[in-house]
């Protein structure tokens, strides 16, 4: 289906503005953005306009009972070429979460139109420099001004972009976590929805508050097994294999989680997704088998942790450990993203 998507454009571009070798992560905007409305039936309007505030009023469902979900992704320079790395996978998820959240679907030709009408006119914002990518911020909203608690009848669905650079700067040091939990079984954990990351923010000031970067959320029940961090999915590499923890629906399924273990099998490493218990993991630092810890998600990419904190006792992975297999994902993935390896795995789109 074609959508008849309307343009305005800016009339002064701030690209002049920004200074490209000093982007840090999220905090400049593209000049355009994508919006479309769904008015109870259908999406309507769908347009691209300046990037700027958006008015509504101050009843609107989504502020108050949280029907707010987005998605990450990137798009990355080749010469003059931009790609994007697995975009319709976002576009599914986005619509799992929609699903759970009783939010209409998008269809997957709104979604990609949209995408890349916004990405032609903002091309020039696609950074080049090592490191830094194009963040792609799709995500849809309750528009309804009702305080009945209720699913929303309208909604605004929005595309916005921001040049950035690495969200981590350095090895994590992180805290695993045993008091707080970030989702509960048949909960919405595997959703991105606004209100996981709200509800994160507590636990993770006070690790950070402790030294911490982050925290090593574990399971909600036992609080024994580990399943994520604050921002992305978790790896250890061991002499016997690599494993990440499988996936709950008190867990988000990253996308770069999911091609990382595709490289690791294509790349014939034993990779398994399995129950990885905070008691395994300390033997394994402590008897010299755990090489390294690393963790994955679309804003994070592929960072190391330095080590965790369990309890009180620090396990310092690296002082003992190597980092062959990140930084050997982490040359496959950036060559893949920016073209310069063969897309074996059909994950990246051209524009
Ligand atoms: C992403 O990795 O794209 C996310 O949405 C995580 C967020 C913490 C930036």
């Amino acid at each position: 289906m074609s959508h008849n998507i309307t343009t305005q454009l800016s009339a002064n571009s701030r690209i002049q503005e920004v200074d490209f070798n000093n982007i840090g992560f999220g905090k400049i905007f593209s000049d355009h953005m994508f919006l479309a409305d769904w008015d109870g039936q259908t999406w309507t309007n769908p347009r691209i306009i300046p990037y700027g505030n958006l008015s509504l009023s101050p009843a609107t469902s989504a502020i108050h009972y949280g029907q707010s979900i987005f998605e990450g992704m990137k798009a990355f320079r080749h010469e003059e070429k931009v790609l994007l790395f697995r975009p319709r996978d976002n576009w599914r998820r986005l619509n799992q979460s929609a699903d759970r959240m009783v939010m209409p679907e998008i269809p997957e030709s709104l979604f990609m139109e949209g995408l890349l009408a916004l990405l032609n006119i903002d091309r020039n914002w696609v950074p080049g420099s090592d490191g830094s990518a194009l963040y792609i911020r799709p995500f849809m909203f309750a528009t309804d001004d009702f305080i009945g608690v209720k699913p929303s009848e309208k909604y605004c669905f929005a595309i916005f972009t921001c040049p950035v650079g690495p969200y981590y700067s350095k090895p994590l040091r992180i805290k695993v976590e045993e008091k707080y939990s970030r989702a509960a079984p048949g909960g919405v954990g595997f959703t991105k929805c606004a209100g996981n990351y709200g509800g994160a923010m507590y636990p993770t000031k006070l690790a950070q508050a402790e030294g911490f970067d982050q925290v090593l959320w574990t399971d909600p029940i036992t609080h024994t097994l580990v399943e994520e961090t604050g921002t992305t999915n978790f790896f250890a590499v061991t002499e016997n294999g690599i494993i990440t923890p499988e996936l709950h629906d008190t867990m988000l399924a990253g996308i770069t989680r999911d091609s990382v273990i595709q490289l690791l099998k294509h790349s014939r490493y034993t990779v398994s997704e399995k129950p990885l218990s905070v008691s395994e993991l300390k033997q394994q630092a402590t008897d010299g088998t755990l090489k390294e810890l690393f963790i994955t998600g679309t804003a994070a990419t592929l960072i190391n942790i330095e080590g965790f904190s369990h309890q009180g006792n620090y396990f310092d992975v690296m002082k003992s450990g190597n980092q062959d297999v990140s930084n050997m994902l982490r040359e496959k993935m950036n060559g893949l993203r920016h073209g310069l390896l063969p897309d074996q795995f059909g994950w990246i789109e051209v524009l």
